[in-house]
């Protein structure tokens, strides 16, 4: 189940920092008007992609006996990490951003986030192809 529904927070939460990128090098607000649909609806997915993927683990037994040197438990922490730098960010701009200049914190947070996505996709491999 769980690779059946990873990829759509993957793709749509890419295109956010991809927008967020472009919006603040080209001025765009077309860009910083799609910035918001995007990454609600990726984060939205998240959940879905968290409970599919302890249904795949089996459950909580790898929180429990915490095997260092196995991939699946830095893929639980990294990827836990970059949903909530997302869900931060998507906060952050739903809620704060309002009044505030911000751009550092609006190019941080998801180019954070996209790049534990690479890492968590990457530490997927190792656990899929070994
Ligand atoms: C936090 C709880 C999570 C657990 C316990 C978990 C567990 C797993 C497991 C067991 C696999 C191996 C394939 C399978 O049997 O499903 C896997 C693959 C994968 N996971 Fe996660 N995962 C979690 C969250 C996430 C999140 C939030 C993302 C990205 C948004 C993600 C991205 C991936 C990707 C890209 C793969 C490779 C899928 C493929 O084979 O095409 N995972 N995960």
């Amino acid at each position: 189940m769980h690779p059946a529904f990873v990829h759509f927070p993957v793709a749509l939460l890419s295109v956010t920092w991809g927008l967020v990128v472009f919006h603040h090098w080209t001025g765009s607000e077309a860009a910083d008007r799609l910035v918001r649909p995007f990454e609600l609806i990726g984060v939205g997915f998240l959940p879905v992609a968290v409970l599919t993927g302890i249904w795949d683990a089996e459950g909580f037994g790898f929180l429990v006996e915490r095997e260092w040197d196995q991939p699946l438990i830095w893929h639980f922490i990294v990827s836990a990490t970059a949903s909530l730098v997302f869900a931060g960010h998507a906060y952050w701009r739903v809620r704060i951003r309002e009044g505030t200049t911000g751009k550092w914190i609006d190019l941080a947070l998801p180019t954070i986030g996209f790049w534990l996505l690479v890492v968590t996709g990457l530490i997927a491999a190792e656990m899929v192809f070994g």
